[in-house]
């Protein structure tokens, strides 16, 4: 690498940032590492867009990492409801407590410290010691690994993790030298918004791109072929049914997911592998009266999920048979799960099936069938 590319590339980001990134973003403009961490831990495995409210709401609600510390963890993964990883959400809390305790309430100041902490991996600490502390040090998500590879032409394949550290050392040799205080932050941003807007991986942007001179791959005609990575992920396939049993107040069954695993922590309809082990689980004058709702395709990064629900409705003294009624199941009023942390796709199923009993009964008090 000439010496003279890594000055001007790193110029070249922080000019364009400026300029042309994105600076309005709800957690930029701010060195207060409390809202740098959440944002960049929301920002995992999550769209800019689907942040947005999420961080708001959560802000609102916690304002300091104090706050957050002290909370509930129910009140911690509602508030996550709907963003996916959850693992995330109970990460944040234990990190919130460990600041607390353990740091006496300020985050630490190294990208080195921050990684102790639960849930923060060395980019998420790159990203939060580059913003707040100006630390030269390089972060390499997914986008930024987009831009590096191709402007140095980096045609090692990154499913191998000794070719990551050679990328993750060019990225450290790319960081600005001066002005830290000021250039860290803004080039920081700087990659990230290359990759995101720029640097897109189909049709990369390349004549309106700030480093279009310096970069190698677009000298070689070919940026769309960087990065190089063998390994594609296992994509599976799982198949659940869903209990929905129903009162006639409206509250519906819900208990809360093992720890680890699917949906970990949140509470859901009871999950059964398949249609036949839910019904054996009913009693048999509950079993004839089921309703079997059309299945239903839920897709993850890693897996599509098709869901089968099926309604049946229980008296109002019924209990749930005892295999389930385990002490975190309970019935649950609709005014109360619109506020609990239920997976995406299940708060989804049970706000449409509630939207339909509403109009049917507006229908039949006009009149209709
Ligand atoms: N992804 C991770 N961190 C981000 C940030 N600060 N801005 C936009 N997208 C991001």
């Amino acid at each position: 690498m000439t010496s003279s590319l890594v000055g001007r590339f790193a110029h070249a980001v922080v000019v364009w940032q400026k300029s042309h990134g994105r600076n309005s973003l709800p957690w930029q403009n701010t060195r207060d590492p409390y809202r740098v961490w959440l944002s960049e831990i929301m920002l995992q495995q999550t769209q800019v867009t689907t942040v947005f409210n999420y961080y708001t709401k959560f802000l609102e609600r916690f304002p300091t990492v104090a706050e957050l510390a002290a909370a509930q963890p129910d009140d911690v993964l509602a508030l996550w409801s709907g963003l996916g990883y959850y693992s995330r959400a109970r990460n944040l809390h234990r990190c919130a407590q460990d600041v607390v305790t353990q740091h006496g309430g300020q985050f630490p100041q190294s990208a080195q410290l921050l990684q102790t902490l639960p849930g923060i991996g060395p980019s998420t600490a790159a990203a939060i010691a580059s913003f707040c502390f100006s630390e030269r040090v390089a972060i390499l998500d997914g986008n930024v690994k987009r831009v590096l590879t191709r402007v140095m032409a980096f045609s090692e394949d990154l499913a191998s993790g000794k070719n990551e550290k050679k990328l993750l050392a060019i990225a450290n040799s790319l960081l600005p030298e001066k002005d830290l205080t000021n250039s860290m932050p803004r080039y920081t941003q700087g990659v990230m918004d290359l990759g995101a807007t720029i640097c897109t991986s189909r049709k990369p942007q390349c004549l309106i791109c700030p480093v279009q001179v310096l970069c190698q791959a677009l000298a070689q005609g070919n940026p769309e072929k960087y990065p190089v990575k063998t390994k594609k992920l296992k994509r599976s396939v799982e198949h659940l049914s869903l209990l929905w049993a129903q009162k006639p107040d409206g509250s519906v069954w819900l208990e809360r997911r093992p720890a680890s695993g699917i949906w970990g922590g949140l509470y859901c309809l009871p999950v059964f592998a398949n249609e036949e082990s839910l019904l054996a689980f009913l009693p048999g004058r509950t079993r004839s009266r089921v309703q079997h709702l059309a299945t239903f395709k839920h897709v993850l990064t890693h897996m599509d999920m098709h869901l089968s629900a099926s309604i049946t409705k229980f008296s109002a003294h019924q209990v749930m048979p005892s295999s389930h009624a385990s002490l975190s199941g309970r019935w649950v009023l609709p005014d109360e799960w619109k506020v609990m942390g239920l997976p995406a796709p299940i708060r989804k199923l049970l706000e449409n099936q509630q939207g339909q009993q509403v109009s049917n009964a507006q229908r039949r008090a006009h009149g209709g069938v």
